[in-house]
């Protein structure tokens, strides 16, 4: 008889954002004539913009015909588009990544989820309090994370290090050392970011302790403010210690299209001298046949001139719902966090409600979807996060319906 990966049976429950579709469909089910605005999972909702549009379609004409054809991709991206990143993404920054420390994959949740499986299963994991659940959750797979408490929601092996009003949602550093640090920032899902000086902080502690740092900068675009780091590779010394993931999805729209990328610098490498980008490239070719052709064709011209154009109305267009959140909550006197340098607004459920308790108060009475703060770790309990990636009138409309609450 077979057996199961018994790792996998110590989840609990379901994937967070598969919690909410049930809940949702389950309310939409029963309330069929009821107008759901869902400013839960954050899914983008403008179309991929022209220029990318447009090089989908080269791409896909040079795939209907013998002398351009494309068949199976480099398995750790092509050279046009890691040279692309390498020349637009991180030297206007000042950062010295080398394309071939730049691994082009079909999105930054697989590879924030698939990046513990080259750390030893004694690896002690860190993480921040609220959490992407799938830094948490891939190491429970990985087998890695001890026994998991329900009443606290804490699993025994996993440094959490809460993330609260109390410290602007930036975690402190850890008093018991970690061998591999997530952060992620601008914040999912809190909305924070962090200070360049802070961020060096972080890095120099991962040196000094001989940790590895997964830097998860999805949402970089989003950042208005100045001193707040696009890259972590912006800090002295991040390339002995830090992987930085990054996607496509939220700067350029490509949630459906799938695209992202990894940066694992050649200097990180264990007292043997083992590489960590060489076991990343292992992986990919064992695991992985590279993201499509058309794909990263797309991709390339999201760092055209119009291209940066076009996704810069985007982002645009996503803040400007997020300030209509932020101040139209913050005018209904709720506390609320985050939305200036993210497309995520925290705020603090009213009446102290749990999370839980104010998703399903705002689904029955505002017929508004967000998602629960506690679904990210125990830290988030009492929070409620809403999300900048709605159209700018059912944006509007939702905040009119809760303010009317
Ligand atoms: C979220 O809502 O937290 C994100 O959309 C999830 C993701 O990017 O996978």
């Amino acid at each position: 008889m077979f057996k199961v990966n018994e790792d996998y049976l110590k989840l609990p429950g379901s994937y967070l954002f598969s919690t909410i579709a049930k809940k949702v469909s389950a309310f939409t089910e029963a309330n069929p004539d009821k107008k759901i605005i869902r400013l839960g999972i954050g899914d983008v909702t403008q179309p991929l913009c022209p220029a990318v549009i447009n090089a989908l379609h080269s791409a896909v004409d040079e795939m209907a015909s013998a002398d351009t054809f494309k068949g199976y991709a480099p398995d750790l991206g092509y050279e046009f588009l890691r040279e692309t990143i390498r020349d637009k993404v991180f030297k206007p920054l000042g950062a010295q990544v080398e394309a071939d420390e730049i691994f082009i994959s079909d999105g930054a949740k697989s590879d924030s989820g698939n990046i513990q499986e080259i750390f030893s299963r004694d690896t002690k994991v860190a993480v921040c309090d609220p959490v992407y659940p799938v830094y948490v959750d891939t190491n429970v797979m990985g087998g890695r994370t001890g026994t998991y408490d329900a009443a606290t929601g804490l699993w025994s092996n996993v440094i959490y290090m809460p993330c609260t009003a109390d410290n602007d949602f930036v975690a402190s550093l850890p008093t018991e050392v970690p061998d591999l640090i997530y952060l992620c920032f601008p914040n999912n899902p809190t909305g924070a970011s962090i200070t360049k000086a802070r961020l060096q902080e972080w890095v120099d502690y991962a040196n000094e302790h001989k940790a590895v740092i997964v830097y998860d900068a999805a949402y970089e675009a989003y950042i208005s403010e100045e001193g707040v780091p696009h890259s972590i590779y912006e800090c002295e010394g991040a390339r002995t210690c830090a992987i930085e993931i990054r996607s496509f999805s939220k700067n350029a729209g490509f949630t459906g299209t799938r695209l992202g990328y990894t940066v694992v610098p050649k200097e990180i490498k264990t007292d043997d001298g083992v590489m960590l980008r060489d076991l990343w490239a292992r992986r990919h070719g064992t695991k992985f046949n590279g993201a499509p052709y058309i794909i990263q064709k797309a991709g390339e011209a999201v760092f055209s001139e119009e291209g940066q154009k076009q996704t810069g109305e985007q982002i645009a267009y996503y803040m400007k719902n997020a300030a209509y959140i932020k101040n139209g909550l913050a005018e209904a006197g709720y506390s609320v966090y985050g939305g200036v340098n993210a497309p995520y607004i925290w705020l603090k459920t009213p009446d102290n409600m749990t999370s839980w308790e104010f998703f399903d108060f705002l689904l029955e009475n505002a017929n508004v979807v967000g998602t629960p703060g506690s679904g990210f770790g125990p830290s988030g309990e009492g929070y409620f996060r809403l999300t900048a990636f709605g159209s700018y009138e059912n944006t509007v409309e939702a905040i009119n319906r809760i303010k009317a609450l």
